[in-house]
């Protein structure tokens, strides 16, 4: 057996950090420079690594290339999120499955009949679908930018309105709106805001 923590790098290099952190900055207009659809699948193939409970991975996702395709999401996006997703590149929109459980006899061997254990409990499903699928949200982010990407996450939306539209015949349920492209526009001021504060370590931490 190989302990991969043993045989990787201790650390990713200031230019790796500043690509998925430090420099990377939520983007509302891209260049028009488009975005293939093989990237999101190339950044999943990293997120799908991330830890869930219990291995659920109940991160589910519709990839939309054409404003065509964004016209039933765009109806029930706030006003202000609107036309900048009209205007992107790519567009992706994470969901969680609360019937993630019908996986768990592959994604976790190790807790034998958990499929037959969930099945009864929509409540409890929902709400460890929704917590990891949030993890995995977090991923996505991560994934995409270490593809060279910029992205725009967006919540304000018609939760329910986005639901019926895009995920009325598999009954996911919408996380959040990804907004993709390879660089903002430098012709449009409004493409990033200027950073806002971010809070201090000891504000944040306790340590004993
Ligand atoms: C889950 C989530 C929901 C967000 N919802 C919206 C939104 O509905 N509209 C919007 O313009 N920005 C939205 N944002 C963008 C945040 O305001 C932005 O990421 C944050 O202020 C950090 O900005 P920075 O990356 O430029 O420092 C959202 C971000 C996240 C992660």
């Amino acid at each position: 057996m190989t302990i991969t923590s043993l045989t990787t790098p201790a650390r990713l290099d200031d230019a790796a950090l500043g690509l998925l952190f430090d420099d990377a900055h939520t983007t509302n207009a891209f260049t028009r420079e488009p975005v293939d659809v093989d990237v999101v699948r190339r950044a999943y193939e990293h997120l799908r690594w991330a830890p869930t409970a219990m291995n659920t991975q109940p991160l589910r996702l519709t990839v939309l290339g054409t404003p065509e395709s964004r016209e039933p999401l765009v109806a029930h996006l706030s006003p202000g999120n609107q036309a900048k997703t009209l205007a992107a590149p790519l567009t992706v929109v994470a969901a969680y499955d609360p019937d993630f459980h019908e996986h768990m006899p592959v994604l976790a061997p190790f807790r034998a009949g958990m499929r037959e254990q969930l099945a009864p409990d929509a409540e409890l499903r929902d709400g460890l679908a929704r917590t990891n699928g949030l993890i995995q949200l977090g991923y996505l982010i991560l994934a995409l930018r270490a593809e060279g990407l910029q992205v725009g996450p967006m919540a304000g939306m018609d939760a329910a309105g986005v639901d019926g539209a895009l995920h009325a015949e598999n009954g996911w349920r919408v996380l959040a709106v990804l907004n993709v492209g390879h660089a903002a526009d430098p012709e449009d001021e409004r493409a990033q805001f200027p950073r806002a504060g971010r809070l201090e370590f000891d504000q944040v931490a306790v340590v004993r």
